[in-house]
């Protein structure tokens, strides 16, 4: 399985942080924010790897991650996504000649977990998968309408949320993905949103969902920046 790195936006809701740096590089403890989500991907199992990312400081990512051997990786590209503000499947459509007519795992850069998902990726089939968590604030979210434990429906931050869960950044697509993306309309923010994608599979039947075992957290607002920095930085054995 290949893996894909959304790494893109310009992340207004930080500044001025994000005037210096692309979000994604931005330090949660002692790393940038995106060495949490390759080592979800190298943990899982995968060693191929595209970043796609967007905005004023994309050229930031090379001095960083170079060519990825650092991390375990045995092949890492980048793609230029040219609308910062066109969404997630927007940035996720130009992936679609890395993957290369196979499945692939893909996760958003600002999110961070140490769950281990390399079961769900090495018995991954065919349709869609997601992840969800439990959360305080699922207005913020994309968040599953259940029937009978099956989602069968998906609101993107909805004023009054179905249910306590978040969908999480971390993603399985079959390579159809790139074909519903292109049937996908802007969203009232004006993005194609990964939510419309999800919401693709759900009308074929064809979306799993599994809870997330583990810690995770977005690290787009400055809250869960820190949040983030704080969890890493306790769990680390050379924080004391
Ligand atoms: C995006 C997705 C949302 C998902 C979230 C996870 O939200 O649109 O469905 O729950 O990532 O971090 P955004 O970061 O664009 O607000």
């Amino acid at each position: 399985m290949k893996g894909i790195i959304l790494a893109g936006g310009l992340a207004t809701r930080l500044y001025p942080l994000t005037h210096a740096t692309n979000k994604h590089l931005l330090p949660v403890y002692d790393k940038p924010m995106i060495y949490y989500p390759i080592q979800t991907l190298v943990k899982a199992g995968i060693t191929e790897v595209l970043v796609v990312t967007s905005g004023p400081h994309a050229g930031h990512f090379l001095r960083v991650l170079e060519n990825g051997k650092q991390f375990g990786l045995t092949h890492l590209e980048y793609a230029y996504q040219s609308t910062s503000n066109g969404g997630i499947s927007d940035a996720l459509a130009y992936a679609e000649d890395f993957a290369d007519s196979g499945p692939i795992t893909v996760i958003l850069g600002d999110n961070t977990t140490d769950a281990d998902i390399s079961k769900a990726v090495q018995t991954f089939k065919k349709g869609a998968k997601v992840f969800l968590k439990k959360v305080p604030d699922p207005q913020r979210f994309g968040v599953p309408v259940f029937e009978n434990n099956k989602i069968i429906r998906i609101d993107e931050k909805p004023q009054k949320p179905a249910s306590d869960f978040a969908v999480v950044g971390l993603y399985i697509f079959d390579n159809r993905c790139f074909d519903f993306i292109r049937t996908l309309q802007p969203s009232v923010r004006g993005e194609l949103e990964v939510t419309d994608l999800n919401n693709k599979y759900i009308e074929l039947g064809e979306l799993e969902w599994a809870e997330l075992d583990g810690f995770w957290t977005d690290a787009g607002t400055f809250k869960t920046l820190f949040k983030a920095n704080e969890y890493w930085a306790a769990s680390s054995t050379s924080y004391n």
